[in-house]
């Protein structure tokens, strides 16, 4: 029994050993060796948002490699000597410096990682935030504003406060608070409105990181309103064609000297909206009347490019109608979708080619279009009536050939 029991407990010990090995062996082992964290753990007196994946503590550089200090000795005198470096906690405005002695060293950094960039402090005090902070302001973001001292990851990482799904959170700590923000003559709405749009929308519910976050449109570091000229080239490097026609319409020299942002003026830029073929029409929704009236080229240009688009639309709804017609008979339906999808291409096409304004540009494209919804129609038609060809034709050769029997068997009696 005895011995029983002597057994139980060394396999106990042994299952403790391991698990306790395995553990130390997750751990970073800057836990064992960093007197820093060693005794900054010890009194509980690590930063609040201390995280274990913080990127700098991965590549071994724990807190002296900031704070500065000696991190081989358990003596807190000597560890924190301002003798051995020991440089302690920065205010905002020492920050950028702070991080900038290794991230603004080619040296430092290229012991890291070969291309890493190491403009980010220069490019931060050309923006707005870089700029007042200079001047002693103590509220804009610096540094660990954005990335925070003790949890910093690569953007990649989900969890980085610079990760693309998690930048409108990290600008709007500030800047939807009306409170903070009461001293600047700036709104507070920017998140509130970027969340409700195509933008937003995209990138906060469906996870679409193709979608801008506040720092595509503004920069990571330079964050200032995009300049005049500069607005339309941000919206371009998505919306490419939108901007190379717009660029080639008559109406961009006349924007220019009226001093209006392109794609501003009638998409807006936080609150972009779903656009419509309403838009360019001179109805209610028209973004065209504000400035063109009756008379004018560009109020006929806006009624000729609604009609064609409208006209096509049309063609194109009925097209879709009958292929589900098709599809509900369960006929083949491969020429019809393959026209169609064909016809879809043409109407994004279309659409854009709104942008040259120019109503003989969008007609041919339109018609163009249009052609191949109604290729679809007569598709589909044909199909339909093979359908009733076949199963009337079945009716009918059976009705015939049952008169052929039964005439056959009278005939075949009388014989008889
Ligand atoms: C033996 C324990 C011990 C060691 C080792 C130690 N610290 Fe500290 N640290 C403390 C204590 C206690 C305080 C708070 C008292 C103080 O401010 O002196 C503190 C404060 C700090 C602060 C805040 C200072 C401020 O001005 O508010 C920083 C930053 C810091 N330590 C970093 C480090 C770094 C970096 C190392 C390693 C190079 C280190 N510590 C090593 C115990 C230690
Ligand atoms: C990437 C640079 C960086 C590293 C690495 C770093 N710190 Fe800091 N730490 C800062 C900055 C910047 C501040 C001041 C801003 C703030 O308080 O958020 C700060 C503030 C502090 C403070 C005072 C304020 C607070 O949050 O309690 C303490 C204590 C501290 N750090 C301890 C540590 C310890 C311990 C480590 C190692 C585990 C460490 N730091 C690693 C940059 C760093
Ligand atoms: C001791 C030098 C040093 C200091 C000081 C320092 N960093 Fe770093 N930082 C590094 C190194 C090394 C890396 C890792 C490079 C890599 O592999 O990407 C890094 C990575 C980063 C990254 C992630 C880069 C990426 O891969 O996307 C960010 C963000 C960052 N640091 C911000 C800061 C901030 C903010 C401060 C100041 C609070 C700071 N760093 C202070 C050395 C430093
Ligand atoms: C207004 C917010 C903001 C401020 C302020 C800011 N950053 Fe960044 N930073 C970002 C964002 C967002 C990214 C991520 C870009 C991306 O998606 O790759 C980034 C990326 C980085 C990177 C990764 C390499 C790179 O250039 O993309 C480093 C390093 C970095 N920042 C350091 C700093 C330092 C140092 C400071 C202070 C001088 C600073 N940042 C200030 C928002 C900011
Ligand atoms: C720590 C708070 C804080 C954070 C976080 C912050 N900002 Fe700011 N930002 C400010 C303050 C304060 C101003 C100065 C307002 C002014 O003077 O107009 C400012 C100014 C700006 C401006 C210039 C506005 C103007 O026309 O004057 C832009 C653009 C901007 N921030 C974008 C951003 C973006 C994008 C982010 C996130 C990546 C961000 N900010 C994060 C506080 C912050
Ligand atoms: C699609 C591009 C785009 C996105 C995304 C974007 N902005 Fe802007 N933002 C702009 C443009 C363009 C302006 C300049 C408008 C002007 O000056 O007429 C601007 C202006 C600003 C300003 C100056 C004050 C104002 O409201 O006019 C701030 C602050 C700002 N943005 C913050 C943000 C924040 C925070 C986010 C994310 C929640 C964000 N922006 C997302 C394009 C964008
Ligand atoms: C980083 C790339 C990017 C930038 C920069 C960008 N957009 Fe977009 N935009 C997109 C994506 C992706 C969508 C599609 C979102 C969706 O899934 O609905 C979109 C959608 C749109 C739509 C709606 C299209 C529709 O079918 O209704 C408009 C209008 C628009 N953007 C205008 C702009 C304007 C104006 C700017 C500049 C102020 C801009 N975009 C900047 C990527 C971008
Ligand atoms: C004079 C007004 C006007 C200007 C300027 C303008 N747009 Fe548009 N945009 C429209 C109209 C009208 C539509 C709707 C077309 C439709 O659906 O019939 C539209 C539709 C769009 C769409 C959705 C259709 C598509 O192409 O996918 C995007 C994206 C878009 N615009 C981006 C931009 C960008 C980027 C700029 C700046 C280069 C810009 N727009 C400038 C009026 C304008
Ligand atoms: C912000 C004001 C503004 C808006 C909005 C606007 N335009 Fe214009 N447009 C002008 C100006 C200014 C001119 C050049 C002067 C002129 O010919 O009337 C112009 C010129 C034109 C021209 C060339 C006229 C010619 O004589 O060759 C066409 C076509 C045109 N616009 C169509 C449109 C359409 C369609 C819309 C709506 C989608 C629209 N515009 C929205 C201001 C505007």
């Amino acid at each position: 029994m005895k011995s029983f029991l002597i057994i139980i407990w060394i396999i106990a010990a042994m299952l403790m050993l391991i698990s306790t090995r395995s553990a130390a062996q997750d751990k970073n082992p800057v836990f064992e060796t960093d007197d820093c964290i060693i005794c900054h753990i010890q009194i509980e007196m690590m930063p609040a948002d201390f995280h274990q994946n913080d990127i700098h503590l991965q590549e071994g550089l724990s807190c002296a490699g900031c704070h500065g200090g000696d991190p081989s000795t358990d003596d807190p005198e000597l560890a924190m000597d301002r003798e051995r470096g020991f440089v302690g906690v920065p205010s905002r405005q020492e920050t950028p410096e702070f991080c900038g002695k290794c991230h603004s060293s080619i040296e430092v950094m290229r012991k890291f990682r070969p291309r890493i960039a190491t403009d980010q402090v220069e490019q931060y005090f050309t923006s707005i935030h870089g700029q007042k902070l200079k001047q002693g302001d103590k509220k804009v973001a610096e540094c660990v504003a954005c990335h925070t001292a003790h949890s910093i990851m690569s953007a990649n990482d989900g969890r980085a406060s610079t990760h693309p799904l998690n930048v409108p959170g990290t600008c709007k700590t500030c800047h939807s608070d009306p409170e903070y923000m009461k001293e600047y003559d700036i709104p507070t709405d920017q998140f509130e409105n970027f969340t409700v749009s195509v933008h937003g929308t995209a990138l906060l519910d469906n996870k679409d990181t193709g979608s801008p976050a506040c720092n595509d449109c503004h920069g990571n570091h330079g964050a200032t309103p995009p300049g005049l000229e500069s607005v339309s080239h941000i919206c371009g490097t998505c919306h490419a064609n939108n901007l190379n026609y717009f660029s080639s319409s008559p109406m961009e020299k006349a924007f220019r000297e009226m001093e209006i942002h392109a794609c501003e003026q009638c998409h807006g830029y936080h609150e972009v909206i779903p656009t419509s073929d309403e838009m360019i029409s001179v109805g209610e929704k028209s973004v065209c009347t504000t400035c063109h009236s009756e008379g004018d080229v560009g109020y006929t240009a806006a009624v000729e490019i609604h009609k064609d688009l409208t006209d096509f639309v049309q063609k194109y709804n009925e097209a879709e109608k009958k292929l589900q017609e098709i599809k509900k008979k369960g006929m083949d339906d491969v020429d019809i979708l393959f026209a169609l999808q064909e016809a879809n291409q043409t109407l994004i096409h279309t659409r854009t080619l709104v942008h040259t304004f120019d109503p003989l540009q969008v007609e041919e494209k339109a018609e163009e279009g249009k052609e191949k919804a109604i290729e679809a129609i007569n598709l589909a038609r044909q199909e339909i009536e093979d359908f009733y060809i076949r199963r009337y034709g079945f009716g009918f050769a059976t009705i015939f050939i049952t008169i052929f029997v039964v005439a056959l068997y009278f005939k075949v009696r009388s014989l008889d």
